[in-house]
């Protein structure tokens, strides 16, 4: 398989749990420990506590990892611009069977609204993407108008981790997919990476953890995304990293 092609893409176990909407699935570090991965809830629409995330978001809203498009498609039924990004086929396939707007792309690459998004959302531990938290939070605040918001869904421990993982299905017994870099942050973890960015709330909801930050970088457009915008670029590109590494 190609280095390019990110492993969440490439991982067919992701694909087929996406389809089914059933785990189990987990990502696993090279020492075998086990991150459940909760495809079911990601299948299902947004629940009560997403809710609590969604009623926060300002502006028009950047789903970056979006999976199967839960958030993307509730925004979407409630006359919010909103777009998911995500490096799975899938995912992007089943968000727009849902009535949202996806687009197949890694955070990394070139995006739509580049420096105009009223709210990025960093949801179901995708402050992991890249496996570099402060890298991660430098593409976002590249993203965000002036004074956007960043909302992430932190680990409900206090861990800093940065480890190789692999997507793990029950059909791939110890195998896996390819490794990639993955991270793992609570809450005084980000709030130690996020350097140029000021906490704006913090909340626990179901036993789910988030905080919301506001970058203090001005950006250089203060126009929101257009929906047109967003639309006329839902092309399909192949992504070309699972790390910002790989773009630079
Ligand atoms: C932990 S899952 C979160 C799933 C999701 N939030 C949901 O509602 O189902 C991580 C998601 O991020 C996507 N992803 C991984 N690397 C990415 C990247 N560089 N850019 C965009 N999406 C990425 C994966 O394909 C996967 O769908």
């Amino acid at each position: 398989m190609s280095t390019t092609v990110p492993a969440w893409a490439a991982a067919d176990s992701y694909a087929d749990a996406l389809r089914t909407g059933r785990g189990p699935l987990f990502l696993r570090r090279d020492d075998g420990w086990l991150l459940p991965l909760e495809v079911e809830r990601w299948c299902a629409r947004a629940d009560r506590v997403d809710l609590t995330v969604l009623d926060r978001c300002e502006g028009a809203v950047l789903d970056v990892g979006c999976g199967p498009g839960r958030l993307v498609a509730e925004l979407a039924a409630r006359g919010r611009t909103a777009l998911g990004i995500d490096v799975s086929e899938t995912a992007v396939a089943r968000t727009r069977r849902l009535g949202g707007q996806a687009l197949r792309r890694s955070v990394f690459e070139a995006l739509p609204g580049e420096a105009r998004w009223g709210t990025v959302l960093l949801m179901d531990g995708n402050i992991g993407i890249g496996g570099d938290p402060r890298a991660l939070l430098d593409r976002v605040a590249r993203l965000l108008a002036p004074d956007g918001l960043l909302i992430v869904e932190t680990a409900p421990v206090d861990v800093d981790e940065r480890a190789r993982v692999r997507v793990v299905g029950i059909a791939d017994g110890h195998a896996g997919g390819s490794p990639f870099p993955w991270a793992r942050l609570g809450t005084p973890a980000l709030l130690r990476y996020a350097h140029g960015w000021a906490k704006v709330d913090q909340w626990t909801a179901g036993g789910r953890r988030f905080a919301a930050l506001r970058s203090r970088t001005a950006s250089s457009s203060a126009e929101p995304p257009k929906r047109t915008a967003v639309i006329s670029s839902q092309r399909t590109r192949k992504p070309s990293g699972d790390s910002p590494v790989a773009n630079r």
